[in-house]
């Protein structure tokens, strides 16, 4: 008898069509332009190394003292970082993780029983699905819909809750987008929330990323009238995803409940390694200088978008376009025949096949060679 395994790991592990296309293009020897690299480790931006690796060889991480939560010196620091945006967050109310994505299965262990929903925005970041997956919860979009910026569908949005929806996630500014939650948009999220019972999960990991100037406001500032969790961590902040530290911050009515809940969740897998613990408060501090050379690159990227008349859609914040090529039979497919790798909008849950996305970080050099390409091969 052969093996059964849980259908929710059931998943088509096949090559998708666009994967096969690029590796085979590889193997072949041709030089891809890829402007889909999002890893800031392997971007070319200067790390202070030293300053970096030190805490991970602090005599203090020799004993072991877990505290569910995480470390208090590693919670106050965190609350520090919400200081610099003009809130007040209590370290008892954060909940350390190994990165985002563990915040969010945290969350929907806590939120959900299995085939219980949680509405999602589309287009987003693909990772969705899996967490949802692996957590027994069904996900529901709900469009945000593209004129002259990215606006929140609230209309869809509320005929997509149902009995069982628990919660809706936002990501603020959002991934791929750059939609960045507007203050009337928030109040009017946190009005549906509160009438159909639901929580409010925030990710804000690329809060620190606009691109226009202005600064965007961090959901952990109050007042919360609705049940609403916070998440972030430093992959993005300090441009550290090899550190793996990432947290929960929670707010308003329930909350001291929701925490002690996660506190066992917490409690129960004990993820958080002592050494990224006593890094944590010095990786904040240092995060202004990655966070500058991070923004300078995006928004020349930005520049040399439309320096070159490609349409790039409106976006206020984070490290990635969307752009608009302006031909019916043109996409990701064709590009990669001209050796520019770029992800096609359909990876973000995007229906229009002229639609594409782009990593506004990869190395200038790359990317003026890159967008230079798509606009020649898009006349
Ligand atoms: C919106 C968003 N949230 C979370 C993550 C993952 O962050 P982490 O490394 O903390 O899991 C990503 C990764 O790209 C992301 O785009």
């Amino acid at each position: 008898m052969s093996q059964r395994f849980s259908s929710r790991t059931g998943w088509d592990l096949g090559e998708s069509r666009f994967a096969e296309a690029i590796r085979r293009a590889r193997a072949e020897g041709r030089r891809l332009i890829d402007l889909t690299v999002s890893n800031p480790t392997v971007c070319g931006f200067h790390y202070d190394a030293e300053a970096i690796l030190a805490p991970l060889s602090d005599p203090r991480a020799l004993v072991y003292d877990p505290d569910p939560r995480g470390m208090w010196s590693a919670r106050e620091a965190v609350a520090g970082y919400y200081a610099d945006h003009g809130a007040e967050v209590d370290p008892d109310a954060v909940i350390l993780t190994t990165s985002t994505s563990e915040g969010y299965g945290y969350l929907f262990r806590l939120l959900c029983d299995a085939g219980d929903e949680v509405l999602v925005a589309q287009p987003s970041y693909p990772l969705f699905d899996f967490l949802a997956d692996l957590e027994d919860v069904r996900l529901r979009p709900y469009p945000l819909f593209y004129d002259y910026g990215w606006w929140i569908d609230f209309a869809e949005m509320e005929k997509r809750i149902g009995p069982r929806t628990r919660a809706v996630v936002l990501v603020h500014p959002n991934n791929p987008t750059g939609h960045g939650t507007r203050a009337e948009e928030r109040r009017r999220l946190e009005e549906v929330c509160a009438r159909h019972g639901l929580a409010l999960i925030v990710d804000e990991v690329f809060l620190d990323y606009p691109l226009n100037g202005g600064a965007l406001e961090s959901f952990t500032r109050g007042p919360h009238g609705v049940l609403t969790f916070v998440l972030s961590g430093l992959s993005k902040i300090a441009g550290l995803p090899q550190m793996k530290v990432g947290w929960i911050a929670g707010f308003g009515p329930e909350c001291r409940a929701a925490l002690a809940r996660l506190e066992v969740i917490a409690d129960t897998f004990l993820t958080m390694n002592a050494p990224a613990q006593y890094g944590l408060p010095g990786w904040l501090e240092g995060r202004a200088g990655v966070q500058k050379q991070i923004l300078e690159r995006a928004s020349g990227n930005t520049r040399k978008i439309a320096d070159c008349g490609v349409e790039m859609l409106r976006t206020e914040a984070g490290w990635s376009a969307v752009i608009r090529l302006p031909r019916v039979g043109i996409g990701a497919e064709e590009l990669l025949g001209e050796n520019v790798v770029a992800h096609p909008g359909s990876f973000y849950g995007m229906a229009e096949p002229e639609w594409i996305v782009v990593s506004l970080i990869v190395p200038e050099a790359e990317f003026s060679t890159g967008i230079s390409t798509i606009a020649r091969a898009s006349r």
